[in-house]
This record gives C-alpha cells, structure tokens and sequence, in this order.
C-alpha cells in the first residue's frame, strides 16, 4: 500500500465514524477511534468484528485479511492517543461549536503536519478551520453513509486548506477505492446542494395540489427515462428512507445559507410533517405508512375504460406527428381539421407551461396536456403524464386516462402544474447543477460524478441535460417563468450560454 498517510485517527465512533475506520482499516491503515462515549467505542469494535467476520464468510476477503483488519484498529480513551497520526478525520455531532472545540484540542497534541478533516454535511470548514492556529491543514473530507458502499467522497478547500492537503486526502481516497471529487467549500459543498432540485421540487408539485404522494413518485421513477433509467426512489420515498428530521433541516439551512436564494426554499409541508413527527420509516409514518417496517403503497386505480368513437385533434408543436401516431395506434381515431371538431378531446403538449396556458385559444373543457419530454410512443414507456384545466370536463379527463393506458401503460394524472411533474423536477435538478458549475464550486465533471454516485442519479445532471438536450431544458425554465413569475425557474447563465452556443453542459471554458 502506498498511501499519504500511515496513522489516521477518527473521532466520533457514530453511523459515520465506525464507516471510515472500516474502509482504512480494510486497506492496510493504522486507525485509533475515540469518542466521548465509552459504549459507542465498544459498539462500534463489535460491529468492526461482526462486519470482518462476515465478509469473510462470504468470501469477500480471506481469514487472515478480516483478522488483520480488526488488528489495525485500536480504540482511544482519549484525544491524546491521536499524537503519532498524520491525519485526524472527525465526525462527531454536526455543531459547530462542539467541532471547533475538538479541532482546538487536537492542534494542542498532534504535530505540526498533521491533517484536519471534518465529515461535516452542512457546518462551513472555514468556520471550523478559523478556530485553528493552523488553517491550512483543515479539510473537509464529506463521506456518505454506508462509508464502504457509497464510493464517492467531497475533498472540501476552504480559502485558507493548502494545496498539499486536498491533494493528500484526494491519494487516500484512491488507495481505498473511493472516488474523490474536490470542491470549494460552500453551502452543501456539491451533493447535498444538487439535491436541491428534487425534494424540494417535488414538495412544491404536492403543495400547489397537482398530485397525490405515490403518483408523483411514480411519474420520477418511472416516466422519466434517460437512457433507459428512471430515479431509483422517487422523492418521497427517499425523504421517508433519509427520515425528514434530517431532510427538513437540510433544506432549510442550504436555503438560509445562500440567503434566501428561491431555488432552494423549502416546503411548509415539511415544516409541519416535522413539526407532527411524521419523519418516515424511523417512526413508522411519513409521507407513506410504514406500519410493520415495510412501505405501504396505496394501490394504483385501474385505468378506466375507453369510450367508443373518441376522436383526438392534436394542436400543432414539435412532437404533433408522433402524438397523432401514438393516438391512431392507441384506437381513437384523429380529427384532422385545422380546428378541433366541436366533439374532440384536444391534445396539447407544453414544455414548461400548464395546461391552461398551452389551452390558449382553444376550448379549454376539452383540453388534455401529454408529456413528451421523455419516450412516450405506442408501447415505448412505462408510464405517461397528462393533466388537465380547471375547466376540464371530468369526462373528458377520463376518456384521455383511458386513451393514453390503452397499451398498458401506467397514467399519471395531474391536476394542472407548469412543466407537469417530470419535466419541472428535471429541469430543476440541471439548472441548478448549472449554477453549482458556474460558480466553480467544483468541475464539471466532478459534479457529475459526485451527483452519480452520491444520489445514485441514473446520469450525472449535467448530462441529463444534455441527453435532454440544453435548449429544451432551457425552453421548459422559460415556460415556468412565464406562468408563474417565480424567480426560482430562471435559468442558470450557465445554461443559457451553451444552450444558446449549442455547448455541451460538461463544456468547460
Ligand atoms: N449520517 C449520515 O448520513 C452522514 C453522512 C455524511 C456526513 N455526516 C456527518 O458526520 C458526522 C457524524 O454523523 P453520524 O451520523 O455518524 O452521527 P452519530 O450520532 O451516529 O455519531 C456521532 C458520535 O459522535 C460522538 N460525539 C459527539 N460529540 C463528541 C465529542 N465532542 N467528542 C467525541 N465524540 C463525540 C457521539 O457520542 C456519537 O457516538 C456529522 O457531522 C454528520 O453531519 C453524517
């Protein structure tokens, strides 16, 4: 093994601490764990021993490996165990104060080149750091929890980190198989900020009334398709999983730390589902019933039947030949005419806009919005998204559910929303990774790796964008502005710049 550093201590034997002592551990590193605690020290060796005994079981690494590991590990009574490490990684509780105090006590016993590093998810490292003597060695060093399954680790420079030391923390991280990504320290450094588009998104399609929980979580899972993959959990899901007493509490501090910019406002569906302790699968109840452990989805209605002799007019836009293919070959027949008949269902297919809005004209108990953003045609998806006008006839609505299932895809049926569901949620997510881009926070590259593997992301979200193409994106933010007038949807100059050069989102100048 050759690796940057030989001695690492970690404090903080935690969900966290316990992680990063196995991951250097495994690889060969002399690691000392202590915690204020002496049972989250005992309890993090057994899980150590319990965890080596049983990769070994399966075969994942011999006897003699799993034996070595454990031996690698020695538990520290007290701080002053950490003076032969070069690198100290801390991941206490997420205080400021608390950390600034650890970080005080070990400059006083490590020596001159020893390495600070902070697991913080949310604390600035250079408010940490400025409580140092020696700045310069203060990192951030951001894992994600399982430490040894999630392969991607923020390499965190506050003004003051020197160069030496992001670059030695960037060689550990390879020694032990993760893949770092190194960013300026700013409010949720990459991952945690990326994530904005989609909670926080999707909480707003809830609280405008467009859609129950499980329909939104479906449409992200299953109708959005980039290059065959959807979201592994849809958001509120995930927000169940994560649990929203940690979720909420994100969301509100990257807001306030940016100042309120409106991309990130949270939801006071949050505030008060918090507030009720309904946090997810910790407490049995969230955004699902979680009763026996398991998440209780509600059933999906079946879809209803198609009424005979249903004529479709498709208004004119870009996707008009493959919309009326698809209806042909669903079993309604087409109205021709430059106008709707007075009997047809008419199809519009906004990018961006609502339904009302994209009914401009037209006679709006008739309409039906369908998203083509993703595939859409005769037996090529899983799942279609329509929604309707206040003024919408329900039978009207009903005939189209029927329609747009009739090859035994899943529906979506939304009320009306500006960019439906997938489209806003999407368009958020590239944007602001956009902005997380033009503000050098980190690469292009990096913040596409680091979204990948930290959010398990089907693709990066600037080659989302991308595989979605700029302008679209573009087209759709442009589309939200103009119904809703909320600064959160302009778009990122970055965005704009390559959409409008016909640059790739990953183009670096
Ligand atoms: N849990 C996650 O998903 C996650 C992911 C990335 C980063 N983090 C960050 O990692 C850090 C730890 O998180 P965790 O989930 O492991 O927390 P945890 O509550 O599971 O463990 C924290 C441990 O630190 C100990 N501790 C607290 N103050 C201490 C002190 N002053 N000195 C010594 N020990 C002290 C506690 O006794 C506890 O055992 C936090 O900064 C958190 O933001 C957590």
């Amino acid at each position: 093994m050759n690796s940057p550093f030989s001695r690492i201590g970690v404090v903080g034997a935690g969900a966290m601490g316990r992680g990063i002592v196995q991951l250097y551990a495994q690889c060969g590193h002399q690691v000392v764990l202590h915690d204020m605690q002496k049972t989250a020290i005992d309890a993090a060796l057994a899980y150590l021993h319990d965890t080596f005994s049983r990769l070994a079981e399966k075969g994942r690494m011999t006897p003699e490996q799993a034996q070595a590991a454990i031996g690698h590990v020695s538990a520290a009574d007290s701080l002053q165990d950490f003076a032969g490490c070069d690198l100290v990684i801390e991941a206490i509780a997420e205080r400021l104060d608390v950390k600034r105090q650890t970080f005080i006590a070990l400059e006083e016993i490590v020596g001159p080149d020893c390495v600070l590093a902070s697991n913080t998810s949310s604390l600035s490292i250079t408010a940490i750091a400025a409580a140092c003597e020696h700045p310069g060695r203060v990192a951030g060093y951001h894992f994600f929890n399982p430490v040894p399954l999630m392969k991607v680790v923020e390499v965190v420079r506050g003004p003051r980190t020197s160069a030496q030391v992001i670059d030695r923390l960037v060689e550990l991280s390879r020694v032990a198989g993760h893949t770092p990504v190194v960013c300026q320290d700013t409010p949720g450094f990459i991952v945690n900020h990326a994530g904005r588009g989609f909670g926080p998104e999707s909480l707003r399609v809830l609280h405008e009334g467009v859609a129950e929980v499980p329909v939104i979580d479906r449409l992200l899972r299953e109708q959005v398709d980039i290059g065959g993959q959807g979201f592994r959990l849809g958001p509120f899901e995930l927000m169940d999983l994560t649990g929203l007493d940690v979720s909420h509490p994100v969301m509100e501090s990257i807001y306030h730390q940016y100042y309120e910019e409106p991309r990130y406002k949270p939801s006071v569906i949050g505030a008060q589902r918090v507030a009720a302790g309904l946090y997810g699968r910790k407490t049995g109840e969230g955004f699902y019933s979680h009763a026996g452990g398991a998440q209780q989805t509600p059933a999906e209605p079946p879809a209803p039947a198609l009424p005979a002799g249903l004529r479709v007019w498709v208004a004119p836009g870009e996707m008009r030949d493959a919309v009326r293919e698809l209806v042909t070959g669903l079993g309604a027949s087409l109205d021709e005419g430059s106008a709707p008949a007075a009997d047809s269902l008419i199809v519009v297919t906004p990018l961006g806009l609502d339904a009302t809005t994209a009914a401009r004209g037209l006679d709006a108990s008739r309409v039906i919005a369908l998203d083509t953003l993703f595939p859409f045609g005769l037996r090529a998806c899983k799942r279609r998204a329509i929604m309707s006008t206040p003024a919408t006839l329900p039978a009207v609505r009903e005939a189209a559910h029927a329609l747009f299932a009739a090859d035994g895809a899943r529906v979506g049926v939304l009320r009306d929303s500006p960019g439906f569901v997938a489209q806003r949620v999407v368009a958020m997510i590239v944007t602001i990774a956009c902005d997380i881009a033009q503000q050098q926070v980190a690469s292009p590259a990096d913040i596409d790796v680091a979204v990948r593997l930290g959010l398990g992301y089907p693709l990066g979200p600037l080659a989302m964008g991308d595989a979605i193409g700029p302008q679209r994106i573009l087209a759709i933010l442009a589309g939200m502005h103009e119904v809703t007038g909320d600064p959160r949807c302009r778009p990122s100059l970055w965005l704009q710049r390559r959409a409008q050069l016909g640059l790739s989102l990953l183009h670096e100048e």
